[in-house]
């Protein structure tokens, strides 16, 4: 009876998760992830928001690597932007000492796997010590070629487009030059892929300043999850969901290859 029951919910388990994406489903190339909801999963468990952080990074490296083998070519993740230094200075000085840490924690391991971490951002006004420890595991695993890690740290989009168009005026490019290629290539993002797909954690259904040059045709999806419990399920249940999105990229006709856009 007690056996039964154990084999029940067992298979009920198993009936609520979504079967992994079928080998002929399209999987994004590129994926980036809004990962919000540290604070709150601290506040419910009566601890603080740094405490929630730390948590929200107890297993990056696990998410990483099940979204490489799902086949995901680029994961961008958006560890800090440019509107977080509003936060308290607390808040702000302990993510300045988290994520350079966590990247010295994980960075041989990742890199054993083949991936590749590249930077998003302004690393320039940070401190000194700070940017060493991120051009580090950069020049390490710059020769990888499994996957890409896109950490966007110090990032915002709007900041993104004045740089690059500050940076074409200085380049002295012609008006009749400037196309969507051009804008791209100018980009914090240059080289890579566009994102087909947007995650954002803990409910929230904005992009908050997250890719907004580079996520026009990307396909959005929410999870209730607080960032420090998204895990493999809920891994396999967006992109279930993308599996199942028809991208028309503004035509009438799904798009199948929507690899070309890049
Ligand atoms: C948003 O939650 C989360 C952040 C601003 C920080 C996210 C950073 C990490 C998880 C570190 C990642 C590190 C690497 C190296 C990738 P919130 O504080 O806004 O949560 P709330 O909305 O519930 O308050």
């Amino acid at each position: 009876m007690r056996l039964n029951g154990k084999k029940n919910a067992a298979k009920a388990a198993l009936a609520e998760r979504p079967a992994p994406p079928q080998p002929h489903a399209l999987v994004p190339r590129h994926v980036a992830v809004i990962m919000d909801g540290n604070g709150r999963w601290a506040q419910q468990r009566g601890l603080s928001r740094n405490a929630g952080h730390r948590a929200g990074t107890e297993n990056i490296r696990r998410i990483i690597e099940a979204f490489g083998e799902r086949g995901v070519e680029v994961l961008t993740l958006y560890a800090f932007s440019t509107e977080n230094w509003t936060r308290p200075r607390r808040e702000v000085n302990a993510l300045m000492r988290l994520i350079p840490r966590v990247l010295q924690r994980e960075i041989k391991e990742l890199h054993k796997n083949g991936v590749r971490l590249v930077h998003i951002g302004k690393l320039d006004p940070l401190d000194e010590g700070l940017q060493a420890k991120v051009r580090d595991a950069i020049d390490l695993t710059k020769d990888n070629d499994r996957m890409t890690v896109a950490l966007a740290f110090n990032y915002g989009g709007r900041d993104e487009i004045v740089d690059a168009i500050r940076r074409m005026v200085e380049d002295g490019v012609a008006a009749e030059r400037v196309d969507e290629a051009l804008v791209s290539s100018y980009m914090y993002t240059a080289g890579l892929p566009d994102p087909d797909l947007v995650i954002r954690t803990a409910g929230e259904v904005r992009l908050s300043n997250f890719l907004l040059w580079q996520s026009a045709y990307a396909e959005f999806y929410a999870t209730p999850a607080y960032w420090p419990d998204f895990d493999e399920m809920e891994i396999d249940r967006a992109l279930d969901a993308y599996a199942r999105r028809e991208r028309r990229f503004g035509g009438v006709e799904p798009a199948n290859g929507q690899h070309q856009r890049v």
